[in-house]
């Protein structure tokens, strides 16, 4: 019997990040674990010290930095970086902690199948420091999302959500370990969906055919 991922080729996944690359790890050992048909062909990291690209080298997938400092502007940064993933050839594009501002040509050139994990359940706190600014805002619940990436800064149609429950006792420490964990479960998951053509765009919301919760409380 041809499946279809046969059919189609195996997917290939470029990942774009800035230092730990906890993500990226996660979604490599469910891939392994679940035996994905994906090829991770390449990290790239936009400073040579990001751990994650050891751990990238550890598993044989070429790791890559392309230092935005060495550039004079952003699109002259963004169109490094587009050569790179054109190169490596990608069906996908996972920002895993890719802390860089993309240019509004960069994410036009991968619309569709570029997506990222931000730390909060957006729309609330997009930005930085979110787990400080949920605890001074008395927020209950916290979590992340992973979205498609459109134009703005962590904006665009969101694949699923994670939420944690804020407890009293926590610091923004305590509070970003529980979410970081809650990244861990859903960044896989949404990657999966779309490998297996389950997403689909619909103005500013995502379908996921056959219907699955993109809410996911923990
Ligand atoms: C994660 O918490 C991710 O959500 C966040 O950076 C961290 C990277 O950790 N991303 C953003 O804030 C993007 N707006 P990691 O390198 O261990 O995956």
């Amino acid at each position: 019997m041809v499946t279809i991922n046969y059919i189609v080729g195996m997917l290939s996944i470029v990942t774009l990040i800035s230092g730990r690359g906890s993500n990226f790890e996660a979604i490599v050992k469910t891939a392994q674990k679940e035996r994905w048909l994906v090829k991770f062909t390449g990290v790239i990291a936009n400073q040579a010290t990001a751990k994650g690209l050891d751990f990238a080298r550890s598993q044989g997938i070429p790791a890559f930095a392309i230092e935005h400092r060495d550039y004079l502007s952003r699109e002259s940064f963004d169109a490094a970086l587009i050569q790179q993933i054109e190169a490596l050839g990608a069906n996908l594009v996972v920002l895993a902690g890719f802390m860089r501002i993309l240019t509004p040509g960069f994410i036009r050139h991968f619309e569709g199948r570029l997506i990222n994990i931000h730390p909060a359940l957006l729309p609330a706190f997009p930005g930085l420091h979110t787990h400080e600014r949920a605890l001074e805002a008395g927020a209950t619940e916290h979590g992340a999302t992973v979205h498609f990436v459109s134009e703005g800064v962590d904006e665009g149609p969101i694949i699923c959500q994670a939420s944690v429950p804020v407890l009293p006792e926590d610091d923004a420490n305590s509070l970003a370990a529980r979410v970081l964990a809650a990244e861990h479960q859903i960044y896989p998951r949404a990657v999966k969906w779309f490998l297996d053509g389950r997403l689909r765009i619909v103005g500013n919301q995502v379908q996921i055919q056959p219907p699955e919760s993109q809410l996911i409380k923990l």
